[in-house]
């Protein structure tokens, strides 16, 4: 008989987003009639740019031409997708060879997978509340999590503690979900305590493309020595509508290394490359196209347009989070609001109230940690209309 990987028994029953969703059919099948808006899971409305569709078209039309028809691409990704990424990062002042970019479906697989890198006896740290991808991957692998604190006290932005040592290192910023974004400084520290301990750092920067403050860093390669410790994520989900379309990148400095049991010194952006190529066959070339047109001067400036109107959206949200009077954190550098459950609800009872009242979906703090018990994440990718109502139902529940 096959023996099960019992780690899997240490994780909640569902995922949190498949749970969510669970839960709003089942109301839906219960009230056929009532208009429920979504502001749940991030999950994007505007449709690809135009500049990218063009591009998709284009790349559609060479798949249907013997001439210019393409079986399977690089595993790492085609050599015009890796060049606008390193391109891209110039911009942040970073320079990075191309082969050190590998191209994927998406932040939340490559945060997922890249755990095959990584023995099972090492310490994670782990923020709470973060994105729930990270914990229940690494439990899956069975390792060791230790958790750090975001409070409103340290405004969802905790720092290393020193007397914890960690082994690999995860951090979301701007964070999933609280919106919170680490300043230069303190992306220094962790980066000062990462090579202290001869940790990685694996650091998603998924929302990176909604930084607005000039001063917040949008990659940690901004800072110095993390070129080697450091892993990085990214996605064009939010940053231009691709969470159907499926593109990412995920950047291996050569210079980063973990350690065997014997000492040897093993270079992660080689074994990364290794386990692409064997459990990996690249994004499909019609896809690459779509995204490297994301990073033309006219894909960048429709993908700017779409941040900004989603920031609207987050503007009307954080307004009436002021107007109520209601803590809350998020919504300047990040799509998502991030807030105390009023009534003194906790994060399901608030959600389904919500639901049952206002006809509004969110999500629950609950589900990216227990720091996350009694706090409420809200979306701003819906349209600015489904955003609007959706606060104003918001407010009636008040009266
Ligand atoms: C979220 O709502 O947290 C994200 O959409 C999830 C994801 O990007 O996988």
């Amino acid at each position: 008989m096959a023996k099960f990987n019992e780690n899997f028994l240490e994780l909640k029953e569902s995922y949190l987003f498949s749970e969510v969703a669970k839960r709003v059919s089942t109301f839906k099948e219960n009230n056929p009639d009532r208009d429920v808006i979504r502001l749940g899971i991030g999950d994007v409305t505007l449709p690809l740019g135009k500049t990218v569709v063009e591009a998709m078209h284009a790349a559609a039309d060479e798949m249907g031409r013997a001439e210019t028809f393409r079986g399977y691409g690089p595993e790492q990704g085609y050599d015009f997708l890796r060049k606008s990424i390193a391109g891209h990062y110039k911009i942040f002042g970073v320079e990075l060879d191309e082969d050190e970019i590998f191209v994927s479906d998406g932040a939340k697989s490559d945060t997922g997978n890249i755990t095959d890198l990584f023995s099972r006896d090492n310490t994670v740290l782990i923020p709470d509340p973060v994105y729930p991808v990270y914990v229940d991957t690494n439990t899956m692998n069975g390792r060791n999590i230790v958790y750090i604190n975001g409070t409103a006290e340290n405004d969802f932005l905790p720092m290393p503690d020193r007397s914890i040592h960690a082994d690999i290192i995860y951090i979301c910023s701007p964070n999933n979900p609280t919106g919170a974004c680490y300043n230069r400084d303190q992306l220094r520290e962790w980066v000062s305590y990462a090579i202290e301990n001869d940790a990685v750092i694996l650091f998603d920067s998924a929302y990176e493309s909604f930084v607005s403050n000039e001063s917040l860093p949008h990659s940690i390669y901004e800072i110095e020595g993390a070129q080697k410790c450091a892993v990085e994520f990214c996605s064009l989900s939010k940053t231009a509508g691709f969470t159907g379309t499926r593109c990412g990148y995920t950047i291996v400095p050569k210079a980063v290394t973990s350690t065997t049991s014997d000492g040897r010194e093993m270079n992660l952006n080689k074994m990364w490359n290794r386990r692409q190529c064997t459990k990996f066959n690249g994004v499909p070339y019609v896809v690459q196209r779509a995204a490297a047109a994301v990073f033309s001067d006219a894909g960048m400036k429709e993908a700017r347009e779409m941040t900004a109107h989603y920031m609207k959206n987050a503007r009307i949200i954080a307004d009436t989070m002021e107007e109520l009077g209601i803590r809350y954190t998020g919504g300047i550098n990040s799509p998502y609001i991030w807030f105390e459950c009023p009534f003194g609800m906790d994060s399901w009872q608030f959600f389904d109230h919500l639901l049952e009242k206002a006809c509004v979906v969110g999500t629950p703090g609950a589900g990216f940690g227990k720091n996350g018990n009694n706090w409420f994440r809200l979306t701003a990718f819906n349209n600015a209309e489904n955003t609007s109502e959706a606060m104003k139902r918001f407010k009636a529940l008040f009266k």
